[in-house]
């Protein structure tokens, strides 16, 4: 895609969604597979609108993904909440999968939670565990920074060490152990998918360092991180890699499906608390 069809379409979904005069939302939360309906908990739904409704952006067409876009509020935190989102397996260009953060971030919000699906790989790990991330392998072959950069965008070489907030991270491994949810923190890997990994490859995977594996999550918290805004990654693990139970992806929405009304629970007292443990 070229550069400025690329602009144009960010600014075309950044002047679309701020002629809705909705306030600037603190926190973004991002839904991964199974995880969407975080909405029906929330004080008030200012406006929901499907994702190929806004200019610039695109449909979403995987099981388990509605993709749509919610402004609301908590009652104490104006939120927005990405139900779906656009991955590389999809056939997406890098760019196109973290589109809606550059236009969200152009809109003024920097704190993002994102939330994935994921297959365990280290062996304390248990289906229906979250893990938050501390740590990446970004093993997809693209990074959403190749091409042309925007000075404003942040710098052409961002750093990547310590990317995931600290105090977030922590603050939801404390609240998740107050709420009873089995939480550590680990290391994800990435990879382009669609094919579940190979016993090969969860071995290597292994060797490498990584707790958990998915496919999603490491391009969107690269443009949050080159724009210096905070970001926070959970990832449920919805099966455990490298058995010789094949994954399934009915399986990892099931489990997922069954998992979320805790995990929207965990994630809507994280940002609530937040409102003051947390710069900016
Ligand atoms: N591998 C990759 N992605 C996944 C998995 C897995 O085992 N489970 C859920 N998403």
């Amino acid at each position: 895609m070229e550069m400025a069809i690329y602009l144009d379409r960010i600014r075309r979904a950044e002047a679309y969604l701020a002629s809705l005069d909705l306030p600037v939302p603190r926190w973004c939360i991002i839904l991964g597979s199974g995880l969407g309906g975080i909405s029906e908990r929330l004080k008030k739904v200012h406006r929901e609108t499907a994702f190929e409704r806004i200019p610039g952006f695109s449909g979403t067409s995987v099981e388990g993904h509605d993709g749509k876009l919610v402004f609301g509020s908590t009652g104490k935190t104006e939120i927005a909440v990405m139900e779906g989102r656009y991955h590389l397996y999809e056939g997406h260009d890098p760019r196109t999968v973290v589109l809606p953060i550059r236009v969200l971030l152009a809109l003024g919000v920097s704190r993002f939670f994102i939330t994935n699906a994921a297959g365990g790989i280290r062996s304390d790990l248990n289906e229906g565990d979250t893990m938050m991330i501390r740590d990446h392998l970004n093993l997809t072959g693209y990074n959403p920074l190749t091409g042309p950069n925007l000075k404003e965008w942040g710098p052409r070489f961002p750093a990547m060490n310590d990317a995931w907030d600290p105090v977030v991270r922590r603050l939801t491994v404390r609240i998740a152990g107050e709420i009873g949810i089995a939480c550590t923190e680990g290391v994800y890997a990435a990879l382009a998918g669609p094919c579940y990994e190979s016993g090969a490859e969860i071995r290597m995977l292994r060797t490498l360092g990584a707790d958990a594996v998915g496919m999603s999550t490491v391009p969107e918290m690269t443009v949050i991180r080159q724009a210096g805004c905070t970001v926070a990654g959970l990832s449920l693990i919805t099966n455990i890699a490298g058995t010789d139970i094949p994954p399934d992806h009915g399986e990892v929405v099931d489990v997922a499906s069954a998992r979320k009304p805790v995990i929207h629970q965990l994630i809507l007292e994280v940002v609530d608390c937040c409102k003051k443990e947390v710069s900016p």
